[in-house]
């Protein structure tokens, strides 16, 4: 049996964040539930106050890991449209569909027929209209250049080698002026003032190379061994 909910208010500083209160003194983070009664991936669904929460879990989304360990600028708001690279099967879509609401959109490009396959059935079949599902390489914006206008925010997490090169890459594509990237890397250590492994480096160098001024680095420890979120900016 899970442990009852005593309280739900919005985050003090990200936008449609919530912070749910249990009745054990621990606290959560959640979304509200775009498509209230459906889940995305077995998450606890909570009513409060006539609206669904979908608990966010950072064992399970890297971003909302990021946001528990203190993330101080998340580039998401009601209506923002944003490129996400590596989809997988949504787990992280699904709350970023829940944040920027029937407003905003998440073209969201995934390479693997069987996850993509996957996306569609938890987050478009389920009617999550803001999402835009792309079956494509990441490494080539141009095979998905039509599909997609400017959006405010590219976010990649692709598992790959070079994320930063192909995020800055999609970036000159379809990044508005004044839009954040969003850069999920590995890390070697889980303070990431002490000294970061080469590809941690070399990442971040090509972001610096490629014009961007990195405004943020969180490490995601526990919740992912040896990886950091960034956050930067064209300069
Ligand atoms: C770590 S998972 C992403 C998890 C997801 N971001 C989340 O938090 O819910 C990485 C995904 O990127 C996909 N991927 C890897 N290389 C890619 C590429 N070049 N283009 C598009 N997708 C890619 C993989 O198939 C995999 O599903």
């Amino acid at each position: 049996m899970s442990i009852e909910v005593v309280d739900v208010r919005p985050h003090e500083r990200h936008y449609g964040v919530y912070m749910v209160r249990l009745e054990d003194g621990t606290e959560r983070i959640a979304t509200k539930n775009l498509t209230p009664g459906k889940r995305v991936y077995g998450e606890r669904l909570i009513k409060w106050g006539g609206d669904e929460y979908r608990e966010w879990n950072p064992y399970r989304s890297k971003l909302a890991a990021a946001i528990v360990n203190g993330l101080k600028l998340v580039p998401i708001r009601e209506g923002t449209h944003m490129l996400y690279l590596g989809a997988a099967s949504g787990t992280t879509p699904s709350h970023i569909s829940d944040i920027v609401g029937e407003k905003g959109l998440i073209y969201s490009v995934e390479f693997s027929p069987r996850v993509f396959r996957e996306f569609m059935e938890k987050l478009v079949d389920q009617g999550r209209r803001n999402v835009v599902p792309i079956l494509g390489d990441a490494r080539f914006p141009y095979q998905y250049a039509h599909y997609i206008k400017g959006v405010d925010v590219v976010y990649i997490d692709v598992a790959q080698p070079a994320q930063a090169k192909i995020l800055a890459d999609n970036a000159d594509y379809f990044l508005k002026p004044g839009g954040y990237v969003m850069l999920v890397i590995k890390a070697m250590s889980i303070d990431v003032t002490a000294p970061a492994t080469e590809t941690f480096k070399q990442e971040i160098n090509t972001l610096k190379e490629r014009g961007y001024e990195i405004l943020e680095t969180v490490h995601l420890e526990p919740y992912d061994t040896a990886h950091a979120m960034v956050i930067a900016r064209k300069k």
